[in-house]
């Protein structure tokens, strides 16, 4: 039975490009780490036009995930060439249209905890499972994005919490998204799309599954971009990352944080930024409109549309 647009490839030493299998099959074992435990980690990136955006980014943050579970995964080529693959067979089975914009997840987990092999070929630890999943992406574009109301909610640690506890793999990006996905129900209960985490302190940190950038323009003209700090234990984001680059191309002044809540209601745009969604432009806070003027935020977020859809 085949699933509904979904290609699967699986990462397979036997198959230089990846083993593809049928989505609408069972491909996991319930015994499997990752579904069991969420100990895994993963990654989401954009494809256009079958062309996979900043992979070297996302296979770089896939290693650093990895390195910081101890989890030992398939290097740099094979992820490439599966990813590859995955497009491609996606684009042979459902066709060109379903190409033009897909999402792309990277899969690895620790592996199934009861592999029953004969002793003689018992390995010696677990083998990670590690996957390419493609779908069509229905995330709007430049043209109906929508401004997004969010709310500030406590991540429930402080700004120390990252240096001190680094087995809270703040900076990794885990399987473990329940309290991500939790946040976000909360938000969407109360009326609101999105959230934006804060330390217990009032630091700024990210979005569920975003990264928050914030923008100020001087009374000479000049615009700066800011992001919080990254060692507060967020993800460090790959499109903030393409966007500064290109802002800064631009004549845009980047900043980096360390970033208070307050400095939501003091800028003059802010965003949520995401490889598959791009930019989020943020209406309200808490209630609070953001920005003082409409036409500047709507200006400001024309331009960093403009970065987000020249990430190549
Ligand atoms: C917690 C978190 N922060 C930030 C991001 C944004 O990262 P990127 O721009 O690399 O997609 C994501 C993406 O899913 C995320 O899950």
């Amino acid at each position: 039975m085949a699933s509904a647009d979904v290609t699967l490839v699986f990462l397979d030493p036997e198959f230089p490009r990846g083993r593809v299998v049928d989505a609408g099959a069972p491909q996991l074992f319930v015994t499997d780490l990752g579904p069991a435990r969420g100990d895994g980690i993963f990654e989401t990136l954009l494809a256009v036009d079958g062309q996979p955006r900043k992979l070297s980014a996302h296979l770089s943050r896939l290693a650093t995930s990895a390195e910081a579970m101890d989890l030992e995964i398939p290097g740099r080529e094979a992820w490439a060439e599966a990813v590859d693959h995955a497009i491609a067979e996606h684009g042979e089975t459902f066709g060109a249209q379903e190409r033009s914009r897909l999402a792309v997840r990277l899969v690895a987990t620790r592996g199934n905890e009861a592999v029953h092999a004969p002793a003689e070929n018992a390995k010696a630890g677990l083998q990670p499972t590690c996957w390419v999943q493609v779908t069509p992406s229905s995330l709007p574009s430049k043209a109906d994005a929508k401004p997004i109301k969010v709310l500030l909610l406590d991540r429930g640690y402080d700004s120390g919490a990252a240096a001190r506890a680094p087995w809270l793999l703040l900076g990794a990006k885990t399987l473990s998204y329940a309290v991500n996905m939790a946040a976000l129900r909360h938000a969407k209960k109360n009326g609101a799309d999105d959230v934006i985490f804060t330390t217990s302190d009032g630091r700024l940190l990210e979005g569920p599954t975003s990264t928050v950038l914030l923008a100020r323009v001087a009374e000479d003209g000049t615009k700066t971009l800011y992001t919080p700090e990254r060692k507060t234990g967020i993800l460090p984001g790959t499109t903030q990352s393409a966007i500064f680059e290109l802002a800064e191309q631009a004549g845009w002044k980047l900043g980096y944080g360390p970033l208070e809540s307050d400095a939501l209601f003091t800028a003059d745009a802010v965003w949520l930024a995401s490889s598959v969604r791009l930019v989020a432009q943020v209406e309200t806070v808490d209630g609070t409109a953001i920005g003082q003027d409409p036409e500047l935020a709507a200006r400001l977020t024309d331009e960093l549309w403009d970065f987000a859809e020249r990430i190549s």
